[in-house]
């Protein structure tokens, strides 16, 4: 703005000075080159308060903060625009009123024709609101910031549109193992296994997310340390204002847990539901085995009478051959019963290695010369309770089925080992110590869908005459009985193993009675309301009590709670009966003790030896009880 002119066209002159007076969003005013205020407009007036009156002949700092006048700003303003040809600054300004403003500030020098500075001209803006926008976007920016970085349970970070890191929260270090300076740069798919980048998912998801706008997905992503983790994934594209993509947000969630508890949960369910499904079928063929035993007795026994009476040797020959039939009706029979876990056993410890060693030769007579077949025994193995015999013919059933089911050749192994179990993991289990007797083959193996089905009764896909399919329904019955349980893996095409599990004896003894705990009962009685009863008058006695309807159901419970002191059984029951319960406890736990109770007692005498066994008549009162089962 040359003075120059300012003074020789007055029209020019006029007209800038109505601009300049007018404009009332800037403070428009000149100062001396000492800083001595020489004019004013309506801008200066309005932000700074002042009139031209009272200001014009005042020094300029007199609208600096009196921190900024210690410093010597003003004077320095001046000087840098008079070096520097413009001085422009923010900061804190001071009205009439005291007031503060956060003022924008540019300084020019003004010079004449020959170059000597003749003052100064500054123009001021109040941009204090502009600022307190500013600070509270830098402010709700930063408060964001840190919120996206203090979130530890999602990974949160962005990608450029090329998928490139761009940022890390505490989230995204915790779950993938990464710092910042290791990932930020890097591309995304460094998360993803090696199939999934192979088949390109990295930049599939991207696509999906940049035309949906969004993407959500699961899947297995890798950590540093090389550990996968299931992810639950959302991708968001983000546009700026014109539409352009300019890069994503990704949220990862670690549902790992959340997936196996699911899993777990179905796993159980389904086990439930199968070995709910296993128990009826056991009851139901129990009871048909039960009576048909009895209708085979009545044409056994009447054959045998016959064959006395009958001398005729055509006749003799059609008895001989009826008394084959029951022969094998009755062997059919037994093997019911031992699925239905009803059939006597005689339980024992035993060391499992030598059980297999001692029937061996047995095992390798029945596999053919085609297959090679191996047993491959644990060092050292823990005893475990069953009954030898029937253990035997479990074994030599699974080879046999092995045998079937490798025609062509192959190999069979018998492995044992120890393993230790967590609950549930093998059915309906609980946690703990277990022989494991695993029968490999490398045959057909069995189509999932039939996994389940093998082990029901009558349950074949040999031809007619071949199989009865009876066979693992009794080693399932044995290992049900035995406490343990028979676990099947197998894919079609690929070899099938069935791993019988037994509870392995711990070699110290039973150490459960540790003095503070309370005695436990188990209370045997299939009439509902007397159980309850006795349920009650045995806890009022200070004892922790167990209840069970039958003696099935007892032995079922006590391979659960093998700790349990005292088995209380009533006599007359129906199935097993309280005397053949006795006994099968006796054998199964040789330290429990045991009292029976029979309204008949001189009867069950009768029917039933009961040994050394107490024997309490019933109606029992609190006293005798108390009594009895302090003296066992
Ligand atoms: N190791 C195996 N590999 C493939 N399939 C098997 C195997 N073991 C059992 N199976 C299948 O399970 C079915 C039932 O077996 P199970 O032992 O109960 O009866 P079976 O062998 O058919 O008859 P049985 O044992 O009475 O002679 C078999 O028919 C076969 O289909
Ligand atoms: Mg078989």
């Amino acid at each position: 703005m040359p003075t120059q002119h300012l003074t020789t066209e007055l029209n020019e002159n006029e007209r800038l000075h109505l601009l300049v007076a007018a404009v009332t969003d800037y403070a428009i005013y000149m100062l001396s080159p000492q800083g001595v205020i020489i004019s004013w407009n309506a801008g200066a007036q309005r932000f700074k308060g002042y009139t031209a009156n009272e200001i014009i002949g005042t020094h300029f700092s007199a609208f600096y903060t009196e921190a900024d006048k210690a410093v010597d700003l003003p004077n320095h303003a001046l000087k840098i625009a008079e070096a520097e040809g413009q001085f422009e600054a923010e900061g804190w300004r001071v009205r009439k009123d005291g007031t503060r403003f956060w003022a924008n500030v540019v300084i020019d020098p003004i010079r004449d024709h020959g170059g000597q500075l003749i003052g100064f001209a500054k123009v001021t803006r109040d941009i204090t609101e502009r600022k307190r926008a500013a600070n509270v976007l830098r402010e709700s920016e930063e408060q964001f910031r840190l919120l996206v970085q203090g979130v530890t349970d999602y990974a949160i970070y962005m990608l450029s549109p090329e998928g490139i890191i761009t940022n890390w929260n505490a989230g995204a270090k915790r779950i993938k193992g990464y710092f910042d300076n290791e990932v930020i740069g890097t591309h995304f798919s460094r998360f993803y296994t090696d199939e999934d980048r192979q088949s390109n998912r990295p930049s599939q998801t991207l696509n999906k997310a940049a035309i949906e706008g969004r993407f959500e997905s699961e899947g297995w992503r890798v950590r540093k340390d090389g550990t996968s983790f299931w992810a639950h994934v959302v991708v968001d594209a983000i546009q700026n204002d014109m539409g352009e993509l300019i890069g994503f947000a990704k949220v990862t969630r670690d549902i790992t847990e959340r997936r196996e508890a699911a899993a777990a949960l179905e796993k159980a369910q389904l086990a439930l539901f199968q070995s709910q499904k296993m128990e009826s079928m056991g009851q139901i063929t129990g009871g048909v085995a039960h009576d048909f035993n009895n209708l085979l007795n009545v044409i056994t026994n009447g054959l045998a009478i016959l064959q006395s009476r009958i001398s005729d040797s055509k006749d003799l020959k059609i008895i001989d051959t009826m008394e084959r039939a029951a022969q094998r009706g009755a062997t059919l029979i037994q093997q019911l019963l031992t699925f239905a876990r009803q059939q006597p056993s005689n339980p024992s410890p035993q060391n499992l290695n030598s059980v297999i060693r001692s029937f061996e030769s047995i095992l390798r007579r029945a596999n053919d010369r085609r297959l090679e077949f191996e047993i491959t025994l644990a060092a050292k193995l823990p005893d475990v309770n069953i009954d030898p015999g029937l253990f035997e013919s479990a074994l030599l059933n699974l080879v046999v089925n092995a045998r079937d089911a490798t025609p062509e050749g192959g190999n069979i192994t018998v492995q044992t080992s120890v393993v230790n179990l967590k609950e549930n993991e093998i059915n309906s289990l609980l946690a703990g110590d277990y022989v494991k007797v695993e029968v490999r083959d490398s045959g057909h193996g069995i189509p999932t869908e039939l996994i389940e089905k093998i082990i029901e009764p009558f349950f074949t896909t040999k031809p007619l005459g071949k199989g009865t399919g009876l066979g693992l329904s009794q080693v399932y019955g044995f290992a049900k009985q035995s406490c343990g349980d028979l676990h099947i893996s197998s894919s079609q095409g690929h070899g099938t193993v069935i791993s019988l599990f037994f509870p392995a004896l711990s070699n110290t003894g039973d150490t459960a009675s540790s003095g503070r705990k309370l005695e436990q009962v188990l209370i045997v009685d299939d009439q509902p309301d007397v159980l309850d009863m006795a349920i009650d008058l045995i806890k009022m006695l200070g004892y922790e009590v167990y209840g069970a309807g039958s003696g099935e159901e007892a032995i079922r419970i006590l391979c659960d709670h093998s700790d349990i002191d005292i088995l209380f059984t009533d006599v007359m029951m129906p199935g097993m009966n309280g005397v053949e319960l006795a006994r099968h406890v006796k054998r199964m736990l040789p330290s429990i003790k045991i009292l029976l109770a029979s309204g008949f007692t001189g009867q069950a005498k009768n029917i039933d030896d009961i040994g050394d066994f107490r024997l309490i008549p019933k109606p029992y009162q609190l006293a005798d009880i108390a009594k009895e089962l302090r003296i066992i």
